[in-house]
């Protein structure tokens, strides 16, 4: 008998999903753009040995049959704005974007839910929600780019997490791609479905480490028919948590933002960046409050009534109400300047952490103290979603390439901290690969043993995005 084994190339198999997938689904070698080589934290480009853009789950699911068979490393990739190297490819991975799986693909008005494809950007959600007459609450400073599979992925947080809570609590069902090629398809609507264990959420959150979202079911909310917004000065960190307090009490369910900006934060986007702020310098904190409700002739007069109690209390040193829409834009973009730090500043280091509200201001202090004394040059600022426990802090020492900065102290002075006062070296962004060593000062080893026995068991040969998170 005459047997013949054949053994395919990666280029052959690779070449052979072309011709099923078609020439706009793969890309091959010096085909593969440039923007698919990383995503926006500060790693170095690495360039994939090919781009897989398939339009649905069948197709993500030929993706991985070729991987597997060519033993080839994936990586799911949405709308690449993940800030700690998650959807970077090595050399030699194939890269899997979601880029063409783009759509609504109903909206449920008895349900309140969309049903969307895990490649939709973030802010044609939150339009097509508007355009019927729902809200979809999750905004971040990437609406425009990342898409609703990465904000999933990384369980993103943003603006509205106080009131709405953070992407896991959005999501009613999806479809997903497993290391195996298996689609799963868990498209729920219900809002209360205890049949079994709800699998949905262990995929949220695990930075495309367990399987690949294809589809999405969403929850939708009643548009706001009122937006309130103040941009407060505050003398110390301890009125910011009075304030905070007093914001729970007497706004309750319209809060929908409370995000601190600290004086070296305001010192960069008035100086620097160019903002023109409505409230003046000097102050020891800056609060930006938004509240959302269902009546503007009931609300603003609320609202308005609110701010002046707390201010005759003595509670704030300066307070700017915002007079239409378009001023709560205004009060925004003093919070979303920061997306341009990379201009404003040059190369620096990004963190994301989470601490207990009460002990912000004390680690803020010890870090920048600390920074500033263990590094020459070393300057900061912090800023970020204080009403959830989430801090943002960027750190450089001026005109230091991005590679020369000096981020293995900086994470050892940062994370120390963190470990010391008991936060988390996440809030919001995820690990990835940048904060993968830090893992174990946020969580136990025996919840680490646990994540790499749901890993290996779901991807036993460790060919999704391996090395990420753990
Ligand atoms: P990507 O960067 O493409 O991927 C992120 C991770 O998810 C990777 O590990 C990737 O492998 C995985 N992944 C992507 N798509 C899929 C999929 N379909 N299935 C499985 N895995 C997948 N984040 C916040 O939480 N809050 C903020 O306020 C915030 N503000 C930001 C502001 C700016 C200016 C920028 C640049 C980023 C900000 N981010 C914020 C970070 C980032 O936008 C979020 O993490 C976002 O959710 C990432 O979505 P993405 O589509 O860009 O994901
Ligand atoms: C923000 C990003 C950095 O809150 O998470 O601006
Ligand atoms: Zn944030």
């Amino acid at each position: 008998m005459d047997i013949t084994t054949s053994v395919e190339s990666p280029d052959d198999l690779l070449a052979a999903l072309r011709q099923r997938l078609g020439p706009q689904a793969v890309l091959i070698g010096a085909e593969v753009p440039a923007r698919n080589c990383n995503d926006w934290s500060a790693t170095l480009p690495r360039t994939p040995l090919a781009v897989v853009r398939p339009t649905d789950a069948a197709g993500v699911s030929e993706a991985i049959a070729t991987c597997r068979k060519a033993h080839l490393p994936f990586v799911p990739q949405g709308g690449l704005t993940g800030l700690c190297g998650g959807a970077a490819p090595e050399a030699g991975w194939v890269a899997i974007s979601l880029e063409r799986m783009v759509g609504i693909e109903e909206i449920d008005r008895a349900c309140a839910t969309m049903t969307v494809k895990a490649g939709t950007p973030l802010e044609a959600i939150q339009k097509a929600a508007d355009d019927a007459g729902f809200f979809f609450p999750l905004d971040l400073g990437s609406r425009g780019s990342c898409a609703i599979g990465g904000n999933l992925s990384t369980n993103a947080g943003g603006n509205r997490v106080i009131r709405y809570g953070m992407t896991r609590e959005l999501v009613l069902g999806l479809e997903v791609v497993l290391p195996d090629g298996t689609v799963i398809t868990s498209l729920n609507k219900l809002l209360k479905n205890n049949a079994g264990y709800d699998l949905k959420h262990l995929f949220i959150g695990s930075e495309g480490t367990l399987g690949i979202i294809t589809r999405v079911v969403l929850r939708l909310f009643p548009k706001p028919r009122s937006t309130m917004a103040a941009l407060c000065g505050l003398k110390d960190y301890a009125a910011v948590v009075a304030l905070l307090d007093a914001a729970r009490g007497g706004l309750g369910p319209l809060l929908s933002a409370f995000e601190v900006m600290w004086p070296d934060y305001w010192e960069v986007i008035t100086t620097r960046a160019g903002v023109r702020a409505p409230v003046g310098a000097g102050h020891g904190c800056y609060v930006l409050i938004e509240a959302q409700g269902t009546d503007e002739s009931i609300d603003a007069p609320r609202f308005q009534s609110w701010l002046e109690a707390v201010m005759e209390r003595g509670e704030l040193a300066d307070a700017a109400v915002a007079q239409s829409l378009a001023q709560v834009k205004a009060f925004w973009a003093v919070r979303d300047i920061c997306a341009d730090f990379g201009q404003v500043l040059g190369p620096h280091i990004a963190y994301d952490i989470g601490l207990a509200v009460a002990r912000m201001d004390e680690f803020v202090t010890r870090c920048k103290t600390a920074l500033a004394a263990d590094i020459a040059g070393c300057e900061s600022v912090y800023y970020g979603h204080i009403g959830d426990g989430n801090l943002h802090l960027v750190a450089w020492v001026k005109d230091l390439p991005v590679e020369r900065q000096p981020k293995e102290t900086m994470d050892a002075i940062i994370y120390g901290l963190v470990r010391e006062i008991g936060g988390s070296v996440s809030a919001e962004h995820g690990i990835g690969t940048l904060k993968k060593q830090w893992l174990g000062h946020a969580r136990s080893e025996a919840e680490i043993a646990l994540m790499r026995t749901l890993k290996n068991a779901l991807d036993p040969d460790h060919l999704l995005n391996p090395g990420k998170v753990i």
